[in-house]
């Protein structure tokens, strides 16, 4: 970490020794192993810090994406994101994350070209999806089939080859599309759809979804706009549990095939990429707008959560769920309403103005109005942390790229305060 050459410190005694450490600070950042230093005797290991759920603890520098939890805002490498979900597109997005700075108009062709070059999948990847049971989780599907792209690409190990890691990134960002859309297909029991190259990345993933028997699918462009939307909003998020996922498995220097599986099957989880569905659910069991305050009630008394809500970095209302109930409305002018919209309009009212949701600080946050869009767009639930992962690609990739360069990171190992039994003989099984 540079020094920020302001000089600030900290000062700490030891009570246990009386001696006196002083501790650099820079960036508002103390370093944990400065603590290893203040040790209670001669060959003591020296204080370790304990944060479980790393709640205040930084594993990295990043020059990624900024938040601001008080303020509300999300900024990609300094752009916020209302200009991106407004103005760009996925793979726009997708290049300024990766490469930090918006592609000129050349840079962008070959990008989108080279993206285009890659959407095909092997056949055998094809036949190995056929394999999954019919009613198979797509998500559970996506994340095996990712694993397994490893198996098709060894060159991915050379993770300390930049052009290698370039031709995976591409390969990543371009084939999830086309096996999420295979996993979907796979569970309705309709046959694969190639990728159509002349479509943009958004249209060609609606087309793999939806196409019949028509010759070439045409996206409408209101739904083709509101997924590239969705995508941008979901296409970093700084240092979550799947981000930390992919940082944490490819500090091994795992491929990034195996490490993106790592990581989406880290988003699968219902507290992570799964709230969205679980949201759904929610709103399905309340069924009327009149039962919204009992269910507040349950909420309040500890025998339910109300999904959707809450954040580990917002303290203020998610400036990605504000995009998407505007998308919203826009989606529902072409495919009608969701009649769970009602549900949700009346929790969010009756929460936002209820003191246990005002004290800690609990908003809506991104999946609360995302998986009401999915489900007008025709999506089933089980989709729903397919369509997350795709987008979520380019963030795992550009924090994998910056942590391979990043010459402080190593391995991930942290460390724990065992709190087992102390040593003791083994008893043979007929003596227990
Ligand atoms: N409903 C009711 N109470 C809640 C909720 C909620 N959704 N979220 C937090 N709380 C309460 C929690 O019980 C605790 O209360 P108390 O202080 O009385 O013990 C307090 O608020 C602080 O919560 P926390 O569990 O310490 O907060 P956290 O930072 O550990 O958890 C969270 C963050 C997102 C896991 C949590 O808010 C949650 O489970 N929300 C519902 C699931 C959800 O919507 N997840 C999607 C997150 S956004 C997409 C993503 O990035 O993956």
């Amino acid at each position: 970490m540079p020094e920020t050459g302001n000089g600030d410190t900290l000062t700490v005694t030891d009570n246990r020794t009386g001696r006196t450490y002083e501790i650099p600070v820079n960036e508002g950042v103390v370093r944990a192993s400065e603590f290893r230093k203040m040790k209670a005797h001669e060959g003591d290991f020296g204080l370790m810090v304990y944060d479980p759920a790393f709640t205040n603890t930084a594993s990295c520098r990043s020059a990624i994406t900024h938040i601001d939890g008080e303020q509300g805002i999300l900024e990609y490498r300094g752009y916020p994101i209302e200009e991106l979900a407004e103005q760009s597109s996925y793979l726009e997005t997708a290049y300024l994350l990766l490469y930090g700075e918006l592609p000129t108009k050349s840079q962008m062709d070959e990008w989108t070209h080279d993206i285009k070059f890659h959407t095909y999948v092997h056949e055998n990847i094809k036949k190995f999806m056929e394999g999954f049971q019919y009613d198979a989780h797509p998500m559970g599907m996506l994340v095996g089939t990712v694993a397994a792209l490893s198996t098709f690409y060894p060159d991915a190990k050379h993770v300390a080859d930049p052009v290698s890691r370039d031709i995976q990134t591409m390969r990543l960002i371009a084939k999830m599309p086309t096996m999420a859309a295979f996993a979907y297909r796979h569970n309705r029991g309709l046959p694969y759809v190639y990728p159509d190259n002349d479509l943009s990345y958004t249209g060609n993933f609606l087309s793999m979804l939806w196409k019949m028997s028509e010759p070439q699918y045409k996206p409408a462009p209101a739904l083709e706009r509101a997924i590239e939307v969705l995508f941008i909003l979901h296409a970093d998020h700084e240092q979550n549990c799947s981000t930390n996922a992919m940082r944490s498995v490819a500090s091994s220097e795992a491929d990034p095939f195996s490490a993106t599986a790592a990581a989406a099957a880290a988003l699968y989880g219902p507290l992570h990429g799964g709230a969205n569905e679980a949201v759904i659910r929610m709103l399905g069991i309340i069924g009327d707008k009149k039962r919204v305050p009992e269910f507040v009630s349950r909420v309040k008394s500890g025998e339910d959560l109300l999904w959707g809500f809450g954040h580990r970095v917002y303290k203020s209302y998610d400036p990605r769920a504000k995009i998407i109930k505007r998308t919203a409305d826009e989606v529902f002018e072409l495919t009608g309403p969701n009649p769970l919209l009602e549900i949700a309009l009346e929790l969010e009212r009756i929460a936002l103005e209820d003191d246990y949701f005002v004290q800690r600080k609990l908003y809506p946050n991104v999946d609360f109005y995302s998986g009401i869009i999915y489900q007008a767009l025709g999506f089933p639930v089980d989709m729903f942390p397919v369509l997350f992962a795709i987008p979520r690609t380019v963030g795992w990739l550009a924090q994998w790229r910056e942590m391979l360069e990043d010459p402080e990171q190593k391995i991930a190992r942290p460390r724990q305060i065992y709190a087992g039994a102390t040593r003791r003989s083994y008893t043979p099984i007929e003596r227990r």
